[in-house]
């Protein structure tokens, strides 16, 4: 079995890949990750006794740790989640974004690009480095225009997309330049289980269920193309398996949605398995002043990955959705355990200035 080195498994993206990757013995894994604020361990607890599965608490900045890890577990492939994620963060705090997702990607594509010279032909052949990016470096649509396609051009407008940005053209230029046989994804909004409760899904359950009110950016009329974490986790399988070196492959749910209308099927839902007497959830909707440089709209066309690697989102939004309600619900451990005070000051500085 081949043994992978996946960055940000600590994370909602990466802890469901692993999962994902351990149950179906995919691969033997290597897990890398900094413990940001955005990672939990318990994500991950179940593979405990998993022989197949080593964890490492390190940053992807610091190309020493990562050299001895790849010298040491010799990896067949890497697949790189690791990155600050959140764009309303990105507008407080850029440093980090640019920290993370640009020089620690510059970092980890010069570990791999020694590790990789020093392999035999086959080895080298073989490989693959699979960096996972967003649909957000394609910039904003208006309702009319296509969907983005691999060669829309980049045109990223928060600090985070443009992090994302610079380090996707990082990894172009490492495949041109060095030949090192990497793989892009670009995929759209996730949701699901273990995503941390800064994110619009799991915020307005959490935030529902405490009798708090649901803040809705604007007009509540920007749309996002939401993708079930796991069909996304088992495209990045396809891709690292089949997918053509130094190509990129977007990936989505086919499933637009305004966030309104996305906060009011969470609240039908919440009506319906912990309804209350003479009270809809939707009556905690609270219109706030929009976040700077809001994106309008994304959708992804992923006629590529369909044609090309036989893909396509299996999941429902209406079912994938009420699955990640029971969730929260089932696992108020895991939410106690990410509600700590650190993420209530995350939530006062976000929301207090925008009452
Ligand atoms: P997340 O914020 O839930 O998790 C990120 C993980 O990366 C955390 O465990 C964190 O500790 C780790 N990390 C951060 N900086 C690190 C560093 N310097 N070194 C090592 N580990 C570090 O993110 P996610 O939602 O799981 O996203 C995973 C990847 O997918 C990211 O690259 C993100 O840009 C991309 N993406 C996410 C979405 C989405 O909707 N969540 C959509 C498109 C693309
Ligand atoms: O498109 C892919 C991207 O999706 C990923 O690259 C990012 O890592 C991920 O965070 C996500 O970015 P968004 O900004 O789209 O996700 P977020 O959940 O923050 O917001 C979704 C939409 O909901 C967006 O239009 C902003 C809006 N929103 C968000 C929050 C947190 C609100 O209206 N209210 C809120 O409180």
């Amino acid at each position: 079995m081949q043994t992978v080195l996946v960055t940000g498994g600590a994370g909602f993206i990466g802890a469901n890949f692993i999962l994902l990757a351990r149950q179906n013995n995919w691969f033997n894994i290597i897990n890398v990750d900094k413990l940001t604020y955005a990672s939990n361990l318990e994500n991950l607890a179940e593979l405990q006794n998993d022989t197949n599965y080593h964890f490492v608490q390190g940053d992807i900045d610091n190309v020493e740790l990562v050299s001895y890890l790849l010298d040491k577990y010799q990896p067949n492939a890497i697949i790189n989640f690791a990155a600050e994620t959140h764009v309303d963060r990105s507008i407080f705090s850029p440093q980090t974004f640019i920290q993370t997702n640009v020089v620690g990607t510059f970092n980890l594509l010069e570990a791999t690009r020694f590790y990789w010279q020093k392999l035999s032909l086959q080895n080298q052949q073989q490989f693959r480095f699979l960096h996972v990016s967003t649909d957000e470096v394609y910039g904003s649509l208006s309702t009319q225009e296509p969907a983005f396609r691999e060669d829309t051009p980049y045109a990223p407008n928060s600090p985070y997309a443009a992090s994302k940005a610079a380090a996707d053209h990082f990894v172009r230029a490492y495949y041109h330049t060095y030949k090192l046989p990497t793989l892009t994804t670009n995929c759209s909004n996730n949701y699901g289980m273990r995503q941390f409760p800064e994110k619009l899904i799991p915020l307005t359950i959490l935030n529902a269920l405490d009798g708090k009110s649901l803040p809705i950016y604007g007009d509540g009329q920007n749309i996002r193309d939401w993708l079930y974490v796991i069909d996304h986790c088992e495209a990045i399988y396809l891709v690292i398996q089949q997918g053509k070196i130094g190509e990129t492959y977007n990936i989505g749910g086919l499933n637009e949605q305004t966030n309104l209308t996305v906060v009011k099927k969470i609240c039908a839902i919440l009506d319906e398995l912990i309804p209350k007497p003479n009270f809809s959830y939707s009556s905690l909707i609270n219109f706030v002043p929009d976040r700077p440089g809001h994106d309008r709209r994304y959708a992804i066309d992923c006629s590529k990955i369909r044609r090309d690697l036989g893909w396509q989102p299996k999941e429902n939004f209406d079912s994938g959705l009420r699955k990640t309600v029971q969730w929260y619900l089932d696992n108020s451990a895991w939410v106690n355990q990410v509600s700590s005070g650190a993420y209530q000051n995350w939530l006062k500085q976000n929301y207090e200035n925008r009452k």
